[in-house]
């Protein structure tokens, strides 16, 4: 009786590590591959458009405002418009793709 209990608490105690680790990993892995498009937001666009997406200056639109839907904003960022710079020589597509879908989270409050 007493071997089984023990058996079984090197069982858990097994499991229990081997959780850990495979978590760990994952958390590892999904931070190479994630592209931060808040990040990339306040590196190359809140220069015209603010932190919070809000500022308009050089005569950017309020983007909590904008009702252009996904597409339409990666098209803009790729090729941009008027002054705003065209990012598709600059951020890869992945990053165009997360910087649009970060635009999408800014809200009027
Ligand atoms: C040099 C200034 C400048 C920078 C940098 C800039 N923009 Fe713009 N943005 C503008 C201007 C100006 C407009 C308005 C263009 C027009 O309609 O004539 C605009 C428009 C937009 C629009 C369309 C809004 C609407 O509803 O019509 C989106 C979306 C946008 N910008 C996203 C971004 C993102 C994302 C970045 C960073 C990758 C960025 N912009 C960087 C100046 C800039």
């Amino acid at each position: 009786m007493t071997k089984y209990l023990f058996f079984l608490l090197m069982a858990g105690l097994t499991m229990a590590c081997a959780n850990k680790d495979s978590k760990t990993s994952e958390t590892q892995n999904t931070e190479t591959v994630a592209v931060d498009g808040a990040k990339i937001f306040k590196q190359s666009c809140a220069l015209c458009h603010g932190i919070d997406g809000k500022l308009g200056a050089n005569g950017s639109k309020d983007l909590t405002k904008s009702e252009l839907d996904i597409n339409a904003r990666i098209a803009m960022v790729s090729q941009g418009k008027g002054v705003m710079t065209a990012f598709e020589n600059i951020l890869s597509l992945s990053e165009i793709k997360a910087v649009a879908e970060y635009t999408m989270t800014l809200k009027a409050e």
